[in-house]
């Protein structure tokens, strides 16, 4: 941040009215000088959500979000500080200054990704085999374009001259583009055909690789976890797909990418994809700012089946009286792809007809169990108590908990009904609020304690429960040189914070590599840090309450 154009940034946000940006993504109503809405960052059913025109600034009285037009967009489309930057500045009509551009990692690994991306799409050109594997599968030109497909060639170097040649080698190692090892280089995509992985944005953030003419190695092999790339957040398809997602209302999940690309072909352009891990809350989050209705497609194996039920759980906690989620299983031995190719007709009866969350939760509850027996009755009503316990405290939850005690007869109570609610409560809670950044930096710090040194982040960790363990860790760390992170959870067993961080990956391979990571998350947090003390003070100010002088020389001094 700190090597951004300050000047320029200011030129952005006054060129930007914050209402128009906020408006295009909440419902606003005026409301004496500034405009109310429902925050969009919380649930709620009465708006605390408020935008200042005069003050070019929005805050939530529910949930404390605020910031610039800027924040708006990085914390509501989950965008980088730059790419949130770009958009405003584009749609502002301002063109980004070289040096804004240079400086900026994530834009050095978007260039690289474009760089391959591009070339790989000409190697596909050249290749009359890998195109006729693509047609076979009905993958034509136009969906070889909408998706910028390609291939890696048969060969260890193409991307490595290339990128020799550009001078940004570094640039390609980081985006996982090309591997260095014992000072030799070499391309870690060979002979596959290519899948770049965009984000919601556009730019490619990673690629998925298929084997296409041989049975040698992994079928897919995708782009390592980087800064710009990481699988637990990211859906395929989302870019091709938003708009028709938007419009059509509703997403079908599926597994694969050529999933996404057959229904997409067939005519049903609302599809996205994991890559190749879990369907995560975090995935669950991102689709739901585009639609409420989203309807799961799994395949009817057990690999399906259970990942199905991994899906589900992992959205328990996030679930809103809004959002409608359903899911359809294909038979045995299909998937979304050859199912529509075949019966397109049929594959839509299916999503039409799919299940709903509330009937699918009860089924597999009661799978192998006979609710005709007590027995059978107080094995369902115990996993259905851990189920419903996960659930927030939504209508839904009442619902689906009336559903079920209908089958066991009234015996599971209620969550604030059992003794010890309140404290599990507010420990699961905090567990899956942690700020992502802050857990990868202590997750960091105690994978490589020696960077603890480098780094005051005293004043910059907002979450209480976070900074009491970053305060331990420096402590330990000060009386014992070979600290780990055993040495942690022998002092602290019970500790669920701890065991979080400790299980949290951070894909940070060196030390070096960590070094950077957490410099960059320093930076994003001390502005973060600054920015709410800075938005604290203007609201005083705004407010007609007096400043200090050093208060007054902050607000000056941050200017924005
Ligand atoms: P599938 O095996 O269902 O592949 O894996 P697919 O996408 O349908 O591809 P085709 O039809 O065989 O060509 C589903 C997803 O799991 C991930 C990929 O993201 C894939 O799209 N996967 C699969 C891997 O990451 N690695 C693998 O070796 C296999
Ligand atoms: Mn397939």
């Amino acid at each position: 941040m700190a090597n951004f154009d300050r000047a320029f940034i200011d030129q952005v946000l006054s060129s930007t009215d914050i209402v128009d940006v906020i408006k295009e993504k909440v419902n606003l109503t005026k409301n004496g000088a500034n405009f109310k809405g429902l925050c969009p960052f919380h649930n709620e059913k009465t708006p605390s959500f408020n935008v200042s025109s005069s003050k070019q600034f929005y805050h939530c009285f529910g949930c404390g979000a605020h910031g610039d037009a800027i924040k708006f967009l990085q914390e509501h489309d989950n965008l980088t500080f730059i790419e949130a930057l770009t958009k405003l500045a584009q749609a502002a009509g301002l063109e980004l200054p070289e040096k804004t551009k240079k400086n900026d990692a994530h834009y050095n690994l978007f260039i690289s990704n474009k760089l391959a991306a591009d070339f790989y799409s000409r190697a596909l050109k050249n290749n009359p085999k890998a195109k006729t594997y693509l047609e076979s599968r009905g993958i034509d030109q136009d969906m070889v374009d909408v998706f910028h497909l390609g291939l890696s060639n048969n060969k260890w170097d193409d991307l490595t001259n290339l990128f020799a040649k550009e001078k940004i080698m570094n640039n390609a190692v980081e985006a996982g583009l090309i591997i260095k090892s014992n000072n030799k280089t070499y391309d870690r995509f060979r002979n596959r055909i290519m899948f770049p992985i965009r984000n919601s944005t556009g730019n490619i953030i990673g690629f998925g690789a298929r084997v296409y003419n041989s049975e040698d190695g992994a079928k897919y092999l995708n782009s390592p976890e980087t800064k710009l790339f990481h699988k637990s957040f990211e859906l395929y398809g989302l870019y091709e797909c938003k708009k028709e997602i938007s419009k059509d209302k509703s997403v079908i999940i599926v597994e694969g990418y050529t999933d996404v690309i057959g229904l997409y072909k067939s005519g049903l352009r609302n599809c996205v994809a994991t890559l190749g891990t879990a369907f995560t809350k975090h995935h669950f989050n991102k689709i739901k700012r585009y639609t409420n209705k989203i309807i799961f497609c799994f395949d009817g194996d057990t690999a399906g089946k259970s990942a199905a039920w991994k899906a589900i759980s992992n959205c328990l906690t996030e679930l809103k009286d809004e959002i409608q989620l359903s899911l359809v299983f294909l038979p045995e031995g299909c998937d979304p792809d050859s199912y529509v190719k075949t019966d397109r007709e049929n594959f839509d009866n299916l999503i039409d007809n799919s299940m709903p969350l509330s009937q699918y939760i009860i089924e597999y509850l009661k799978s192998n169990k006979d609710t005709n027996t007590v027995e059978g009755k107080t094995s369902f009503a115990l996993e259905a108590k851990k189920v419903l316990d996960q659930m927030p405290d939504i209508m839904y939850t009442d619902i689906l908990r009336e559903e079920i005690q209908e089958i066991t007869g009234n015996v599971i109570p209620k969550e604030s009904q059992t003794s010890n609610n309140k404290e599990k409560k507010t420990s699961s809670n905090t567990n899956q609020e942690f700020d992502i950044k802050e857990l990868t930096l202590l997750s960091l710090f105690i994978e490589y304690p020696r960077l603890v040194k480098e780094f005051d982040c005293k004043n910059i960790i907002s979450e209480t429960s976070l900074k009491n363990i970053y305060d331990i860790i420096t402590e330990e760390i000060n009386h014992n040189k070979n600290f780990t992170a055993a040495h942690l959870l022998k002092l602290f067993p019970n500790n669920e914070t701890i065991k979080t961080i400790v299980s949290f990956e951070s894909n940070e391979k060196s030390e070096d590599s960590a070094r950077v990571t957490i410099k960059e998350i320093f930076h994003q947090l001390e502005l973060s840090s600054k920015e709410k003390i800075y938005f604290d003070l203007l609201n005083r100010y705004t407010d007609g309450q007096k400043l200090s002088d050093d208060e007054r020389e902050f607000i000056k001094t941050f200017k924005k």
